[in-house]
């Protein structure tokens, strides 16, 4: 049976001192309520915030995600971080491919691609996000963006790697916006990504990859959202930040 996982992407928000008080909030909901068989929950931080985050939660039930990493490994490369640095943290998963990424740092399918490879050689969890744009959706060549983003971005991924990655679906045009994907759109995309995954390794494979949601998930819209057959779970950006908000849209799985 595949995880269900409601991670959620901070971005550039929150001193150290409040994100350590979100995730200790988000924390002690958890030590006061057990957490649901087979969900996982992952906090997607700054880097600054992640040494901290990860010692204000239990692990056993949190994850810390950090949001980006180098395509290299290690050298003169000024302001980047590797992702061996992220492991050392205690951080277990790394979001990689992000539309924000995509659109506003200029990093490609290929970019991607190698930033995969390195979370998987340190044994660190990528969450692959894939999604296209307004313009995309509306001339009707969406599936085929995803497409292309999924067989370009997976081309170093192997049989044994994919199966420690997760994917996330983000239509860019529902990212921060307050228009979400409907669930028969996304439950749609979602089937579709998963029939890819398929074809590029093998169904057996697609049955067992966790295929996350993410575009203005909010607690009224994410049980709809959830009970789709191919949506397992949420990548949660604004709601996020809100403890209340983001524990409503836990209990929506
Ligand atoms: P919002 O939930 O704010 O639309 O952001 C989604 C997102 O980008 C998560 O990675």
């Amino acid at each position: 049976m595949r995880s269900k996982i409601v991670a959620g992407n901070w971005k550039m928000n929150t001193l150290v001192s409040e994100g350590v008080e979100l995730a200790s909030s988000i924390n002690r909901f958890f030590s006061d309520n057990k957490l649901a068989p087979n969900v996982k929950i992952i906090l997607g931080v700054p880097f600054t915030h992640i040494d901290a985050c990860v010692k204000s939660v239990d692990y056993t039930k949190i994850s810390v995600a950090a949001q980006n990493c180098s395509q290299y490994e290690k050298g003169a490369y000024t302001g980047e971080v590797a992702v061996d640095m992220i492991k050392s943290l205690g951080a277990q998963y790394i979001i990689v491919g992000h539309s924000e990424r995509r659109q506003i740092f200029g990093e490609t399918d290929a970019i991607i691609a190698q930033k995969l490879a390195n979370c998987h050689k340190n044994a660190i969890f990528p969450i692959l996000c894939c999604g296209e744009t307004a313009d995309e959706r509306d001339d009707g060549s969406y599936f085929d963006v995803v497409k292309n983003q999924l067989i370009a971005s997976l081309c170093l991924t192997d049989q044994f790697n994919i199966l420690r990655t997760v994917v996330a679906y983000e239509p860019v045009w529902a990212i921060g916006t307050g228009k979400t994907a409907s669930p028969d759109q996304a439950q749609e995309m979602h089937k579709y990504i998963r029939k890819i995954i398929a074809e590029i390794f093998t169904q057996n494979i697609a049955d067992q990859i966790s295929i996350l949601y993410g575009g203005s998930v909010k607690p009224d819209n994410a049980v709809e959202l959830f009970s789709q057959d191919d949506i397992d779970g949420g990548l949660i950006g604004g709601a996020s930040l809100k403890k209340e908000d983001f524990i409503k849209i836990y209990q929506a799985i």
